[in-house]
């Protein structure tokens, strides 16, 4: 069938929204009509190159989808025509080391946000002929789209999809990454490099365990006002005053933990947060990098200062457990979500949703299809 997908063939480039052609699902895949689709930093990197480098062309990127299954493949057994689905960007095959193993986060069937094919080695989209790979084995800019069902996580009907969308990428990689990446224990300071869609979610995990101070850092207003609604207790534009506050409650020590959730992973943030930490305390690293670049870390403080740097991947939780259990907590009240989305927009303006991502007048855009 036809339908619309936004594409890019080369860096840089704005999305290009074009007819696809779409195949039938194969045996263990669904068809979807997205619902509606966050817009993630992981979306823009491709676009210009800054941390993820896309070799295959053309590429459709989206990851943070809220969709309906409208036709179901051959041997599928755990969704139906109907269902309500999120998106997360790791798939559960089930069987690998991770999935076994309770990590599936890790995946070895997870192809991050490289333009991929399906898990068979073959492509669902095409656009004049070209097989289009999609992000994560996802690719959500698209008007429908054909998944795997280990790519689905099915959700009750009642939930407000342009809003738990964010629980496919957003919301748990933040969350996870203090609660889980950052041990985090009550009574702790914690700092929040960065709060975007991401680390917005890093300041609400760190209030839920029972942080005494949670130190959000980000150079625009807007984020800081936001933060301090949404759990934050001081907000500062930039890590050297971060770093001198958290010294100053913790008698010259330094934060129990940092959580880096830039736009960017630059080198030099990583040493920012390493001085920010105490003795034994932890920097967990989330924001996406280049895989040429490294870390200026003092080499004496590692070891004999037993600091701890900790990479963060969706959370370091299963999609599988931590979609329920946020939507629990985002139920019973906890957990704001509705909050976190500042502005919708069509499919066809997908492009001002980035553009307004990079003027930092967003927590999270969220584009909604036949809106
Ligand atoms: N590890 C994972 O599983 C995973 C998942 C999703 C996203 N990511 C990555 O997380 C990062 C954040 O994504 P996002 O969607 O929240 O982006 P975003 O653009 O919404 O937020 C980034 C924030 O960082 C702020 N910032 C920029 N430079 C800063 C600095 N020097 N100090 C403090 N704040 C600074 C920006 O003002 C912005 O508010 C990206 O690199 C993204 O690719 C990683
Ligand atoms: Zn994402
Ligand atoms: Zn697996």
């Amino acid at each position: 069938m036809k339908t619309r997908a936004a594409l890019i063939y080369q860096a840089p480039s704005p999305w290009l929204i074009e007819e696809v052609d779409l195949d039938e699902p194969k045996a263990g895949e669904v068809m979807v009509k997205m619902v509606a689709t966050g817009l993630c930093h992981s979306d823009d990197h491709p676009t210009r190159s800054d941390a993820l480098v896309v070799r295959e062309r053309p590429y459709c990127a989206g990851h943070e989808g809220g969709a309906i299954v409208v036709q179901v493949g051959p041997g599928v057994t755990t969704l139906q025509e109907g269902d309500h689905i999120l998106t997360p960007f790791i798939p559960a095959c089930g069987y690998c080391r991770w999935c076994a193993s309770g990590d599936q986060q890790l995946c070895d069937h997870g192809r991050l946000y490289a333009a991929s094919a399906q898990v068979d080695g073959t492509y669902r989209m095409h656009h004049n002929g070209n097989d289009v790979g999609t992000a994560a084995l996802l690719g959500t800019f698209a008007e429908y789209q054909v998944l795997d069902e280990r790519s689905c996580v099915k959700i009750d009907k009642d939930l407000p999809l342009d809003v738990v969308c964010l629980l496919s990428c957003g919301v748990p990689t933040g969350w996870g990454g203090a609660v889980h990446g950052g041990e985090i224990k009550p009574g702790d300071v914690v700092i929040c490099m960065g709060v975007g869609g991401v680390g917005i979610n890093s300041v609400q995990g760190a209030a839920h365990c029972g942080a005494a101070h949670v130190i959000a850092v980000d150079p625009v207003e807007f984020k800081r006002t936001e933060s301090l609604k949404l759990g934050a207790t001081e907000a500062f534009s930039n890590m050297e005053e971060a770093t001198e506050f958290a010294r100053s409650i913790t008698n010259g020590q330094g934060a129990d933990s940092t959580m880096i959730t830039t736009d960017v992973i630059r080198s030099e943030y990583v040493g920012q947060a390493f001085t920010s930490i105490r003795k034994g305390g932890t920097v967990v690293i989330t924001a996406q990098g280049n895989y040429g670049s490294g870390m200026p870390i003092n080499l004496f403080e590692i070891s004999m200062y037993q600091k701890r740097i900790q990479g963060n991947l969706s959370g370091m939780v299963s999609p599988r457990r931590s979609i329920p259990q946020l939507i629990d907590l985002y139920r019973s009240g906890p957990l704001k979500l509705d909050e976190l989305v500042t502005r919708r927009y069509k499919f066809d303006d997908l492009n001002q949703g980035f553009t307004d991502m990079l003027a930092g007048i967003n927590l999270r855009g969220v584009v909604v299809f036949d809106s």
